[in-house]
């Protein structure tokens, strides 16, 4: 079932926590490998084929992890920052063990759906270009926003350095002084909602993303709040990337 691991990194990457914790747990002798007690943590093991148990319970091993997160504004959706507090840092211990990194980036102020996994080939199609996989913003605006700004998504924006963009679909929720819509683009140029509405001489001042492919942001996260996404909702996603 694949190449073969150290054991301290195959145990954290199945979300056994930190190496540090699991080595604790090598050194208290809690951990078996075959029926053996182990007391060397750098061994190597068969992912799915090694029976590892720690404290006589058969270890689960996990190779891919899924998280979608609700971003607040004010955080990088990047792993590492030196001055401002990533969507990684936000990550309960429970999911810390896992090398995630968020599949496609928002703005600092923009908030909403991210995901993150360790999924190297799902992030690959989801990011892919070529895959024009839907992603869709709530947005404010300020200004009016008409039906002739919707004609003008379903042609294609021209952006300020003169890149026209795949048809999007504008829905309209109200038009007012701050109009509120959801966006629909099939690509991710960057700052690209934002620059679109400017072509349009129109001004986003609040940005969320509710949905990626098949995945919706569930409303019941809340800011900086994340779990893992369901068996179905994966489905959903890698249906459509
Ligand atoms: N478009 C933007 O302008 N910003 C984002 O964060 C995402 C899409």
């Amino acid at each position: 079932m694949g190449e073969r691991q150290r054991l301290d990194k195959l145990l954290g990457n199945s979300g056994y926590g930190s190496r540090k914790e699991i080595r604790n747990l090598i050194r208290q002798r809690r951990v078996t490998v075959d029926g053996d007690v182990i007391s060397n943590p750098g061994i190597h093991v068969e992912p799915g084929v090694s029976k590892i148990r720690i404290d006589d319970i058969e270890a689960v091993y996990r190779k891919y992890i899924y998280i979608m997160m609700n971003k607040p504004g004010g955080v990088i959706s990047a792993t590492y920052d030196k001055r401002h507090e990533t969507i990684i840092d936000l990550l309960p211990d429970e999911f810390r063990s896992f090398d995630v990194f968020p599949a496609g980036r928002l703005d600092i102020d923009t908030e909403g759906l991210v995901l993150l996994t360790n999924d190297g080939q799902l992030a690959h199609e989801i990011l892919s270009p070529r895959k024009h996989i839907p992603k869709t913003y709530y947005v404010h605006v300020n200004g009016r926003v008409i039906d002739k700004d919707k004609e003008a998504f379903a042609e294609g924006i021209v952006l300020d350095d003169g890149y026209r963009c795949l048809p999007a679909e504008l829905e309209i929720i109200e038009s007012s002084e701050v109009s509120e819509v959801n966006l629909t683009i099939y690509e991710g140029k960057f700052h690209q909602v934002k620059r679109m509405f400017e072509s349009l001489g129109k001004e986003v001042v609040y940005l969320k993303r509710i949905s990626m492919g098949g995945l919706k942001l569930d409303p019941r996260l809340g800011p900086g709040k994340c779990r893992e996404i369901t068996d179905k909702e994966l489905n959903a996603l890698k249906k459509n990337s």
